[in-house]
């Protein structure tokens, strides 16, 4: 029996579905634990290729239980509609679907405020999803909040929205130039969402403890990266959830010892969507030809991401905050053409050299960073299930990075499709 988490270690798009699906065989619950519609988790399998937003990636193995917790932001309209359309594709999600009662609900106002302040923003702009996820997990924090299990009571509902909106109205009309809400339209359409989501709402806390009691095993699903972590990225240009895998246990209701493993995902080299640092961003060609070999375009917004080398100070920083028991590297496929490969191993900010992970935006824009050069294998990995099968100078930068990030890897993919893994070892 075992509780594992898998997190990002990076910027997001590290290939977390993949992997969530793929280990779901071991698992019996899947649970997602925090983030909201802006994941986008791309998970290619004998049913097809799928891009989940909510749902979590557990659920092409029929007889698993899936929760969304209570940490986790919904869309109820988004939540409807993926659900409808993983039905259209021949998945079941009655009686295995638990959604958190306690998972606040992202609300019409949420989404304009998003929107409006990121186009207001100019120069601070994060580059948000526009999806209403900040304001949200603001609300939430500020105690002015709606959640799943407010929508089951209708007097409660309107009440707690009519205030907010006495103050949020003026807002929205003055900054935002919006009409004026309408309170009972917004219960009434939000009333609905909930009745079309009743069958599946829950306590999940009652679920994933007896799962836990029972010894079942727990498959974490995290959302988002480490530095996407409200506390640890790279703030402000962040996601405003706790996406590092301490998130597991306030998005689950799991205290810290229930927890067994945390596997960190890995992308082969480093990106990232929307603004914000990246000090080993590439700007010029070869972040053209990492792009366009990896694919890498959002999975949510179909923005091109922004490509660089793999990072070893960014991950050393996540193996810390995340305790990683191990690695899953992912996207090493992506790399078989290049004929020099390079790591950066540390940053160097006028006279000094940074092995750790600064936390000041001014310098992760200024640092420059510091490389180690390794001769690239060019020949195709892609689709190789065994360890030793990979070419010598493949094993030799796998190596490279569970040295350089202290950890092994446990997992290593060599294309989007779950067959093309090879697992050296399983968490569970
Ligand atoms: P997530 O948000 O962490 O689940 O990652 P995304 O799905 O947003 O982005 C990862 C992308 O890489 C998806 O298009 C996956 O299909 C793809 N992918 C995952 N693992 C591999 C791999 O090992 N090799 C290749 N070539 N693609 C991969
Ligand atoms: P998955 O789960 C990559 C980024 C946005 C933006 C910042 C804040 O697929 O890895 P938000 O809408 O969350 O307030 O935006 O976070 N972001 C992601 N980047 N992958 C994601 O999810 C992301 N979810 C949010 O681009 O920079
Ligand atoms: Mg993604």
């Amino acid at each position: 029996m075992a509780t594992v988490v898998v997190v990002g270690t990076q910027w997001g798009d590290e290939g977390k579905g993949k992997v969530v699906d793929l280990l779901t065989e071991h698992a019996d619950i899947v649970a997602r634990y925090q983030g909201g519609h802006n994941a986008g988790h791309t998970v290619i399998n004998d049913a097809g290729q799928f891009i989940l937003h909510l749902i979590p990636a557990g659920v092409f193995a029929p007889n698993k239980e899936l929760v969304i917790g209570n940490g986790v932001v919904v869309s109820p309209a988004d939540l409807i509609d993926e659900i409808q359309r993983l039905t259209e594709r021949g998945l079941r999600l009655k009686n295995r679907l638990y959604v958190s009662d306690r998972a606040h609900v992202i609300m019409p106002w949420h989404v304009v405020i998003d929107q409006g302040s990121e186009q207001q923003a100019q120069a601070a702009k994060i580059g948000t999803t526009g999806r209403g996820i900040g304001p949200t997990y603001s609300a939430k924090m500020a105690r002015s909040g709606i959640r799943i299990g407010d929508l089951f009571w209708p007097e409660v509902l309107t009440a707690r929205v009519e205030q907010l909106l006495q103050e949020l109205n003026p807002l929205m009309v003055q900054r935002y130039a919006m009409p004026a809400l309408k309170g009972k339209q917004i219960c009434r359409v939000y009333q609905e969402y909930g009745e079309q989501l009743r069958e599946y709402v829950t306590d999940t806390i009652t679920v994933i403890q007896k799962a836990h009691r029972e010894g079942r095993n727990i498959l974490a699903e995290g959302a988002q990266g480490t530095h996407l972590d409200i506390d640890h990225g790279t703030y402000p240009f962040v996601t405003s959830s706790s996406c590092a895998a301490g998130g597991a246990c306030t998005g689950l209701g799991l205290g810290p010892t229930q927890i067994d493993a945390v596997v960190g995902i890995t992308k082969a080299y480093t990106t990232r969507v929307g603004e914000g640092p990246f000090p080993s961003e590439l700007h010029g060609e070869e972040g053209q030809r990492l792009q366009h070999a990896g694919g890498e375009v959002g999975a949510t917004t179909g923005r091109t991401r922004r490509c660089g080398w793999f990072d070893a100070v960014l991950v050393r920083r996540s193996a810390q905050l995340n305790g990683l028991s191990s690695l899953a590297i992912t996207k090493l496929d992506v790399l078989d053409e290049f004929e020099t490969i390079r790591v950066c191993t540390g940053y160097r900010y006028q006279n000094r050299t940074f092995e750790e992970f600064p936390s000041q935006e001014a310098i992760l824009r200024e640092c420059e960073p510091i490389y180690a050069e390794l001769p690239g294998w060019q020949t195709s990995t892609r689709g190789i299930t065994e360890f030793k099968k990979l070419p010598e100078r493949a094993r030799t930068y796998v190596a490279e990075i569970e040295k350089l990030v202290g950890v092994g890897a446990s997992i290593i993919a060599t294309g989007p499709e779950r067959s093309s893994t090879i697992i050296n070892d399983l968490p569970f």
